[in-house]
């Protein structure tokens, strides 16, 4: 992917973002191509590329078979303007339906599901723990007995992707980082993220269930720490909010000490590692979909959005200490989180490229055309 110094138009960073991803998923979006796909939570941050990147491919297609994707929302926080921008595309239908209630009567036959539908804030979901825990299990229990009522009358599902997440193994010890799929845990059941962590690892419990017990094709991904457009300025987590200082022209405030560790995964590669676990994955089997290089800490970030941002912008502030508001904010945060991608890679051809300088530059950019939640 191009290398951008300076700000560029909005719809060019789409059209690049969008054809990288359209290029790396060519053989499973053929595959999905004819087939009905809906995607739960398409109007939140991942929605973003999910849905954008399957239209894409159908529009730079004059022919042959479409996909076709629904979206099943309870946009809680509002309807996206870029989603409702979409609202007349053809091969999208955009239902307003809550997840933790039970599916529409006349919900249609699907070929492929993807269960994103959540919330993933850590800021957002300790305010409403109980729905966080209703999304996952209930949730993705209605999807599992619609498929298999699928099953029954002779229309089986193609793909059952399951937005697990990193957070499933808690704090790893030492020894367990970088970590891979077989590592069990170090996670509270009590604390202020067990709603998010533990329904998380209910929900990956029901996926292995249906998968050996229905043959459902329920296939997880556990995501680390993706970012990048279509991540709401207001979201809560690290780099919306560095944006947003950056783009008030004010100093980058970091409410930690800056040392936790994370490697940070720009939204074209999670999505590529999605649609390949969906179409590809084995029956109840996780993923880690993120990407391995390189670990830095949440100071380097800093750094990092720093130097981007005097670059693009000619910002001139600095990296801050601060405190933040909700005393749970670093409650059970875990200290590093990196993960082994060699059985999405061997299994699935995943291979994330997006390098963290390069990602943030592009997520900067996309922030200076979305600096108001209303916008994405
Ligand atoms: N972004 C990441 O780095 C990351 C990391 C780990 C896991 N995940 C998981 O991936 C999924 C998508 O994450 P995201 O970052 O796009 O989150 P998001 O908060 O940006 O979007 C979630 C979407 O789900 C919708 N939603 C929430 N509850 C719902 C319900 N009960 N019924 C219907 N819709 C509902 C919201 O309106 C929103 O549009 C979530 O399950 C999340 O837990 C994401």
């Amino acid at each position: 992917m191009q290398i951008h110094k300076k700000p560029i138009p909005l719809q060019q960073l789409l059209d690049e973002d969008l054809d990288s991803v359209c290029k790396d998923l060519a053989q499973e979006f053929s595959k999905m191509a004819g087939g009905r796909l809906l995607i739960t939570g398409g109007g939140g941050f991942l929605g973003y590329y999910l849905v954008q990147s399957a239209l894409h491919w159908n529009r730079t297609r004059s022919t042959g078979a479409k996909i076709d994707v629904t979206v099943y929302d309870n946009y809680m926080r509002g309807v996206p303007a870029w989603l409702e921008g979409l609202r007349n595309q053809p091969n999208l239908t955009l239902v307003r339906h809550d997840m933790i209630l039970p599916l529409p009567k006349d919900m249609p036959h699907f070929d492929y599901i993807i269960h994103a539908a959540g919330i993933a804030s850590p800021m957002y979901y300790r305010a409403q723990p109980l729905k966080c825990i209703d999304a996952n299990i209930n949730g993705i229990r209605n999807l599992f007995d619609y498929a298999v009522n699928e099953r029954n009358a002779g229309r089986a599902l193609q793909g059952f992707l399951f937005y697990s997440s990193s957070e499933i193994y808690g704090d790893p010890i030492a020894s367990a980082i970088p970590t891979p799929e077989t590592y069990r845990g170090n996670v509270s059941c009590t604390g202020p993220r067990a709603c998010y962590d533990e329904s998380k690892r209910f929900g990956e419990t029901l996926c292995v269930t249906f998968a050996k017990q229905e043959g459902i094709p329920a296939r997880i991904a556990r995501p680390f720490n993706n970012y990048g457009p279509g991540l709401k300025i207001t979201d809560g987590r690290v780099l919306p909010d560095f944006a947003s200082d950056v783009l008030a022209g004010r100093d980058i405030v970091m409410l930690s000490d800056g040392s936790p560790k994370r490697t940070f995964c720009y939204a074209t590669d999670a999505i590529v590692g999605y649609y390949k676990v969906l179409v590809r994955g084995q029956d109840g089997e996780a993923y880690n979909v993120g990407i391995d290089r390189p670990e830095i800490s949440v100071a380097q970030l800093g750094g990092a959005v720093v130097s981007s941002a005097q670059e693009l912008f000619g910002y001139n502030g600095k990296v801050v200490l601060g405190k933040a508001k909700e005393a749970d904010y670093l409650v059970d945060n875990p200290e590093r989180r990196c993960p082994v991608i060699d059985k999405a890679r061997t299994q699935l051809g995943y291979d994330p490229k997006v390098l963290v300088d390069e990602g943030v530059r592009r997520s900067l950019i996309w922030y200076s055309h979305n600096r108001t939640a209303e916008a994405a």
